[in-house]
């Protein structure tokens, strides 16, 4: 793999600003934000006259626990428009993810955070390790979906050659990739997969592509996959993350030179780690889940914004701000099997260890009297297909789910292809319980 590591002069100033530096600028964005908050989002005024707090009342950082939280079903609760804090006049953009149940949750952008969105993205890719004048290959989905635009703002304002391909027509991404020879690729890591399948079927090495850096992100993913797509690729797997809610992709973003969990661009999203049961705030380095307030949106400041996503904060080290580590998974995703808390990047571990196995994997949830219990669907690789290799790799995965997770699952090996490909964010968990 290539040294992608900054050199003197790549990074901006903030990135390598002391704490102090950080922790000021922080302090006085924070008041600036509830502030904009209180005076012009009805829910804002409300919630916080409810709880008995004024902006004024933020004289440090640690203050902001006293603040009340914001959800997604706030969001919807004011669809389409209700939280934008300007004059729907002023928004020159809106993003909306569609939500399984329910009103989408729309958000809305002035021109000046397309600007800090574009800022944080360019901000990303250079942690990454791409520079100006590198070709980027995008295959995030455009659309109302965050990820496909704020990518290629972001490719753009770093000063990239971006190809705004989209997701889904897999043969056409690898002729392109062939053709247009991108050292970067941005894409879920689930559809990553199946350019690999792609480019395996149409007998190209995939160590021979142009590709140099990956940044994946949009679903949960772990050091395994990291490992099968970089040995896959002879390339870096980077992890980013970001919501719709605060921004779209950007929020945080793997350092290319060190691969040790995600820099939150903390001069512009202010993160707390609360308990999900009693919205205490925790200490740095204690798991719980991740919220955050903007510091300079207009459109749409968002204060106290309750991810779901569970993961805990660690220190700087490649970069001032906080590292986070890579996402266990959503709280809605956890899946609880005779009181075990059970998430799909748990079994991705499993089956990635499991010789025999392709990478593909969803998990369904079937009934068991009252209770539930869990079926892992996997497929075998193309050349450990014959029947033996997968009695023998169903027997591992499942005896792994057993000692590794500590739950009994049912594993079913499929033939190649027999397992559904993502084609965006992947669908990990179906749920088949009876209702009745
Ligand atoms: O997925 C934004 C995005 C696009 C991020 C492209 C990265 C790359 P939403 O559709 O609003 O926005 O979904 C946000 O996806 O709360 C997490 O649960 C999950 N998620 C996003 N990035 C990661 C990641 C985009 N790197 C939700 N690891 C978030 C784990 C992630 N989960």
């Amino acid at each position: 793999m290539q040294d992608l590591s900054p050199k003197p002069g790549d990074l901006e100033p903030i990135e390598t600003a002391s704490l102090d530096e950080l922790r000021a600028l922080q302090l006085d964005r924070l008041r600036r934000s509830l502030r904009h908050a209180y005076e012009n989002v009805d829910l804002y005024r409300r919630r916080f006259d409810e709880a008995g707090v004024h902006p004024d009342d933020l004289r440090e950082l640690s203050d902001l626990a006293r603040f009340p939280f914001t959800q997604k079903s706030d969001l919807r609760d004011a669809y389409p428009f209700g939280l934008f804090a300007v004059p729907r006049e002023r928004i020159v953009r809106v993003h909306a993810s569609s939500g399984t149940t329910g009103k989408p949750t729309v958000v809305g952008y002035t021109k000046a955070d397309i600007e800090m969105w574009s800022d944080v993205m360019a901000r990303s890719l250079r942690a990454a390790g791409l520079r100006a004048g590198d070709m980027v290959h995008n295959a995030y989905g455009y659309g109302l979906f965050t990820g496909g635009l704020g990518a290629h703002y972001g490719i753009e304002r770093l000063g990239g050659t971006v190809v705004p391909m989209g997701g889904g027509q897999t043969e056409r991404q690898i002729a392109l990739i062939a053709d247009f020879r991108p050292k970067g690729i941005l894409v879920t890591p689930s559809y990553m997969l199946n350019v690999l399948e792609a480019h395996l079927a149409a007998g190209i090495d995939p160590r021979e592509t142009s590709l140099q850096v990956g940044v994946f992100g949009a679903e949960p993913w772990t050091d395994s996959m990291r490992k099968r797509i970089e040995d896959a690729f002879d390339m870096h797997a980077v992890d980013i993350y970001g919501l719709s809610e605060i921004i779209g992709p950007g929020v945080a973003n793997e350092c290319v030179e060190t691969k040790d969990g995600l820099h939150i661009w903390e001069d512009h999203f202010y993160p707390e780690i609360i308990d999900p049961e009693t919205g205490e705030v925790l200490d740095d380095g204690e798991e719980g889940e991740l919220v955050f307030t903007t510091l300079t949106r207009e459109g749409m400041p968002m204060i106290r914004y309750r991810t779901r996503d569970l993961t805990r904060l660690m220190p700087g080290t490649a970069r001032t701000m906080r590292r986070m580590e890579k996402i266990t998974g959503r709280s809605d995703d956890m899946i609880i099997l005779r009181g075990v808390n059970v998430f799909p990047t748990q079994i991705e571990e499993q089956v990635l260890a499991t010789p025999g196995l392709a990478p593909h994997f969803q998990i369904e949830l079937v009934s068991d009297g009252p209770m539930a219990s869990m079926r892992v669907l996997v497929e075998a690789s193309p050349n450990e297909a014959d029947a033996p290799s997968r009695a023998a790799a169903q027997a591992e995965l499942a005896n792994r789910i057993k000692t590794m997770v500590g739950v009994t699952a049912e594993v079913q090996v499929g033939g190649p292809d027999s397992v559904a490909r993502s084609q965006g964010k992947a669908i990990r968990v179906v749920d088949r319980r009876d209702r009745s």
